[in-house]
């Protein structure tokens, strides 16, 4: 499948069928992850599968109460090895390439996920000692975000983004170019212009094929005269002889 095509087609899903993920799945979406960037290519991420029921239900109530997310047959904490990329990288390691690897590592998933035919919704609101302690996690590791993984039980609408001209700069932050819908490839903004131009000309062009068409309308209608003519004397018995 086409990685632009998933990528375009993700959304959050948060109604999930009752319907058990198969767990050849559950791994293909974690390796997806595994083979996510990562720096130093330390691999400083662990995944917790959470199948069971009591477990997905306490941490959905400590997710700020998102209870939504019981209903999703399996959840997928993903864990930074912070100690590993500290000793690595110090504090810039800890605080910034630990979290940035295990964001790769999560939004490879969500994107297998969605490859799979599955829904996803990556969860970052939750009581991160409630977590750590009810699975286990030790000091050295850092729950980064949840993933809840399931059959979807709703077909999300499209999303609503923000111009991606409003968010584009060009080699230096707030510099814009005249016109980088074109860069860009958002041709819409373009035509839009373009047709604007073109109006006026557009308007002129028009009332010239008007009176052309209006003119040759006289033409015809001139050229016609001398035959309606002979008709209108066929038709009073006039010129007979002459045809005989
Ligand atoms: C860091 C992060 C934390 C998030 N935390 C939550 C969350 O706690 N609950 C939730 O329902 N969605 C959460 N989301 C999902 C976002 O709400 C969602 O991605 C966003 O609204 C865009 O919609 P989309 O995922 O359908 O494209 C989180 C997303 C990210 C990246």
């Amino acid at each position: 499948m086409d990685v632009l095509w998933a990528i375009k087609n993700r959304r959050s899903c948060r109604s999930y069928l009752q319907k058990p993920v198969e767990f050849d799945k559950i791994t293909a979406i974690i390796e997806a992850g595994h083979y996510a960037p990562s720096a130093g290519n330390l691999q400083d991420w662990n995944f917790i599968i959470v199948t069971e029921a009591d477990i997905r239900k306490a941490i959905s109530e400590h997710c700020m109460e998102q209870y939504w997310m019981a209903q999703a047959p399996a959840m997928i904490v993903v864990c930074s090895n912070e100690e590993r990329t500290e000793q690595r990288y110090g504090l810039r390691g800890k605080r910034l390439y630990s979290i940035q690897s295990c964001a790769a590592a999560m939004e490879n998933m969500l994107l297998a996920a969605e490859a799979l035919g599955l829904g996803t919704c990556w969860v970052g609101a939750f009581d991160e000692e409630f977590v750590t302690q009810s699975l286990n996690i030790p000091e050295t590791a850092r729950p980064q975000a949840i993933v809840t993984l399931g059959y979807k039980g709703e077909e999300p609408e499209p999303k609503d983004l923000t111009s991606l001209q409003s968010l584009v700069y060009f080699n230096a932050y707030g510099n814009r170019l005249k016109k980088p819908h074109l860069v860009l490839k958002d041709f819409s903004v373009e035509w839009e212009q373009q047709a604007k131009k073109a109006a006026p000309v557009f308007k002129e062009g028009l009332a010239k094929i008007k009176a052309g068409v209006q003119q040759l309308k006289e033409q015809v209608k001139e050229q016609q005269r001398p035959d309606e003519k002979e008709k209108q004397e066929e038709g009073t018995g006039q010129g007979k002889e002459e045809d005989i």
